[in-house]
């Protein structure tokens, strides 16, 4: 074609951002969005190729920063079900474009950037959409700490992940200020799992003397006060490091977001993401006959329907900064790596403590969002893209529509007329998974396109994924930049330990 302007464009759409919807064009060249223009106004452009979205939504691409992928094993037997290759091919065909996955450091290992060159070798090549890692820092060793500001600088990586709970990976409060405190001198995120574990091994120890074995009293094991106490507790460790800002990670108890609005209401920056598992599941579904209920063993489980109300409320008043999906898969019906492996003839029935944690969710977390319709669609992009892209140092070249600066990284909706009526099953989906917790959920819209730096990576209607497994480009992030937090940070100036 002579005098192509554009690569692509995309017209009719009615377009969402964080902060506006309105109806305009799209136009994109090399990789991103270079104009938006009135509606209508490039369905003649001089463009490669033309998509009418015919009056659909077009939304920018998701952004789910909680993604475990083809971890080593930590936790016993369980072994993920997804590769960097099949979880990202499921990312994209439910309209993400971007995870952030985890760089885990065992226990027994003192270096961080070991952990780190091995998750690369494990990703490199084999993405479908552009992906980023945290660290999971699991021994703050000394060496460790030290090597936060190459991490952090050199590395692009410029958050971290420590956890309250879990053998393998639970440090202790200690361990958690001497973290925090580095995390503070490096601008890096500290993402914190807030769970009591010598309480939760205590109650598990109260339940097995009873018997009680089935996988409904993981519940059981974790009630909410032990989620609310650790939240509470990482706040107060977060304002004595000289208020260093922590996410709380996949909030489900009511009275852990109480604790958290206060401090925000305090102006502590204190920062929360939820899942969809505590919107569309509760603690009946752990209950579900015979081992089944191991499908919805994540942590902290989900809880009620009442909690499931307080957690809506949190995302549309502001509560929650961000909607991830903890994707986390294990295979239902596999002894050897999946959920089944701890069945043994001494417990036929499995042993709640032994199930592998964590549920798959990366590919329905935007369809089952937007289809549920409880958010406003700015709130709903806002949490889903635009926070996070923020949050994790990756915006505005992520989470948003910005002409000049954004990745061509969008979501095309079905519009009015021609929206699919969807009854979830798990053969739908492009995970290798061999389950959803939410089949048979109905879905009354889902991602009709998917783009990433300008690219059809996902055409529902005409082939399904036609991305490619090499197309996904490491992110180097930079530090946080949503609300300011580390210019606030420099404003109350270091930790002093002699100030108090
Ligand atoms: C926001 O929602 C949370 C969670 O439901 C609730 O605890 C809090 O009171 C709400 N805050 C305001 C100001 O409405
Ligand atoms: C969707 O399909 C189900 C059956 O599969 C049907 O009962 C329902 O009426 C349909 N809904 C719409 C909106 O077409």
């Amino acid at each position: 074609m002579e005098n192509v302007e554009y690569d692509l464009v995309i017209t009719n759409g009615i377009c969402v951002t964080a902060a506006d919807i309105a109806s305009y064009d799209i136009a994109i060249k090399d990789e991103k969005i270079v104009l938006l223009a009135p509606s209508g106004s490039l369905a003649q452009a001089a463009a490669r190729k033309i998509i009418d979205a015919e009056g659909g939504y077009v939304t920018p691409g998701g952004v789910d920063c909680h993604v475990h992928l083809e971890e080593p094993p930590l936790f016993g037997k369980g072994y993920s079900s997804d590769t960097y290759e099949t979880g990202t091919r499921s990312a994209i065909a439910g309209g993400c474009t971007t995870i952030v996955g985890f760089a885990p450091q065992p226990k027994t290992e003192p270096s961080l950037l070991k952990a780190l060159k091995d998750t690369h070798a494990r990703a490199s090549g084999n993405s479908f959409c552009d992906y980023g890692f945290h660290m999971l820092v699991g021994n703050p060793s000394e060496q460790a700490l030290e090597e936060l500001s190459t991490i952090s600088g050199d590395e692009g990586v410029t958050s971290l992940k420590i956890y309250m709970t879990y053998t393998a990976l639970q440090i202790r409060d200690d361990q958690i200020l001497s973290v925090l405190l580095k995390a503070r001198e490096n601008r890096i995120l500290t993402m914190i799992h807030c769970e009591n574990g010598d309480v939760l091994n205590w109650m598990t120890d109260q339940l097995e003397a009873k018997n009680l074995f089935d996988p409904k009293y993981h519940s059981h094991s974790r009630p909410p006060i032990l989620e609310a106490e650790a939240t509470n507790r990482a706040i107060a460790l977060s304002s004595l490091i000289s208020h260093t800002p922590i996410l709380i990670v996949h909030v489900s108890d009511p009275g852990a977001t109480l604790r958290i609005r206060k401090a925000q209401t305090n102006g502590q920056p204190i920062f929360a993401e939820t899942c969809p598992q505590y919107l569309f599941l509760t603690r009946d579904d752990l209950a579900a006959p015979g081992f089944e209920g191991a499908k919805c063993v994540c942590s902290p489980p989900p809880r009620d329907k009442e909690s499931q109300e307080a957690i809506w409320t949190g995302l549309r008043n502001g509560t929650f900064t961000v909607l991830s999906s903890d994707h986390c898969p294990f295979n239902y019906d596999d002894a050897e790596r999946g959920k089944k492996t701890c069945i043994t003839p001494e417990y036929p029935v499995g042993r709640f403590k032994q199930i592998p944690n964590g549920i798959p969710g990366v590919e329905t977390r935007l369809p089952l969002v937007f289809s549920a319709g409880r958010l406003a669609l700015t709130k709903f992009v806002e949490v889903m893209s635009t926070n996070p892209a923020k949050l994790y140092g990756l915006y505005p070249k992520k989470g948003s529509l910005i002409p000049g600066v954004s990745d061509a990284d969008i979501v095309i909706w079905y519009p009015e007329g021609k929206k699919p009526n969807i009854t979830l099953t798990n053969e739908m989906l492009h995970h290798a998974n061999d389950y959803t917790p939410f089949e048979g959920r109905k879905i009354g819209n889902w991602p009709r396109y998917t783009l990433l730096r300008g690219k059809v990576v996902w055409d529902r209607d005409n082939g399904g994924v036609v991305g490619e497994k090499s197309y996904g480009q490491f992110l180097k992030r930079g530090a946080s930049t949503l609300d300011r937090i580390w210019e606030t940070v420099e404003e109350q100036g270091p930790f002093d330990v002699a100030s108090f």
